[in-house]
């Protein structure tokens, strides 16, 4: 999918990699920096690798291992090293993307930082492998992730650009949205969008949800609609989906009383109005 309104931080990525910088991408789930991130590494002709960060990403995991088989026949030959990640793309002058850089284990962001700084590393037993032109590191961070958050901050800043990736206009929600369900009508598709949005002004809300909540939200509401044989704008099937695709994501203030249930029908009536049956004076048919 091609980025949408992110003209600045695409040209700035571009200019960045140009130059050999390192990157730090930093803003909210679903702001679009991986997608940001696989567009513009598109045109460049360099492989793009891409690593997941988390607890179990080991040094080793990033940076490769010996084969423990060749190694007992052939011994410690560069040729028995099966590179990961980091190698890969040092070797070849490509990108390597790290997600959730915050939450890379402290040894291993100790490589990554030292590569960025020296543009080299140094493997036991294989020697130096310097990092082919080209090669850059961008990690992404989420700032709302406190994991380890403090503990990089300096080292890493002082080592990369960084790139802020703030929520996406509505407008551009609006357009994210429509290119990904183009059926269901437009006024309706655009209100599951200001429902979205407002997770992310609520007093209860710590954390809102991403565009990611509308996508899902609008797609399930279309086959929900459609199992039941109704409209899409039907408002029973509206609140249902908004409450799937919400309430898991939404993280409310500790301090509050409230579950996520009730805080998603509040913003869901404050968008679509309340329940058309029980204003008919039908009495509650209740929530199916
Ligand atoms: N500016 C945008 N243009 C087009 N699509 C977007 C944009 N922003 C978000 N999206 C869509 O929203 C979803 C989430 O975007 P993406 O995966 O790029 O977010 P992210 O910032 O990498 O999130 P995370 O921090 O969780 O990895 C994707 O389906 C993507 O297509
Ligand atoms: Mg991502």
């Amino acid at each position: 999918m091609r980025v949408i309104d992110r003209e600045l931080e695409a040209e700035l990525l571009e200019a960045a990699l140009r130059s050999g910088a390192h990157v730090v991408l930093e803003g909210p789930p679903g702001t679009g920096k991986s997608t940001l991130l696989r567009q513009v590494s598109s045109t460049r002709h360099v492989p793009f690798v891409l690593v997941e960060g988390n607890a179990e990403l080991t040094p080793a995991r990033l940076v490769g291992h010996f084969d423990p088989a060749l190694v007992l026949s052939k011994g410690y030959q560069p040729d028995v090293f099966v590179d990961g990640p980091l190698i890969e793309a040092m070797r070849s002058g490509g990108l390597l993307y790290v997600e959730e850089l915050n939450r890379v284990p402290e040894e291993t962001l100790n490589v990554l930082l030292t590569v960025m700084s020296e543009g080299e590393i140094a493997v036991p037993r294989l020697g130096r492998v310097p990092a082919a032109p080209g090669f850059s590191l961008v990690a992404a961070m989420n700032p709302y992730d406190a994991v380890g958050t403090a503990r990089i901050s300096s080292a890493l800043y002082d080592r990369t650009c960084r790139i802020a990736m703030g929520y996406q206009s509505e407008d551009a929600e609006q357009q994210i949205v429509a290119t990904r369900s183009p059926d269901p009508d437009p006024e309706w598709r655009d209100r599951m969008v200001r429902l979205v949005r407002d997770t992310r002004e609520h007093p209860d809300i710590r954390v809102g949800s991403s565009v990611r909540g509308a996508l899902d939200g609008i797609g399930l509401a279309v086959e929900l609609a459609g199992l039941r044989g109704v409209p899409v704008t039907d408002w029973k099937v509206g609140l249902v989906a908004a409450k799937a695709a919400l309430t898991g994501r939404i993280r409310l203030h500790e301090s509050s009383s409230r579950t996520p249930e009730e805080v998603v029908t509040e913003l869901y009536e404050k968008v679509f109005g309340t329940d058309p049956d029980l204003s008919n004076g039908e009495g509650s048919p209740g929530e199916r």
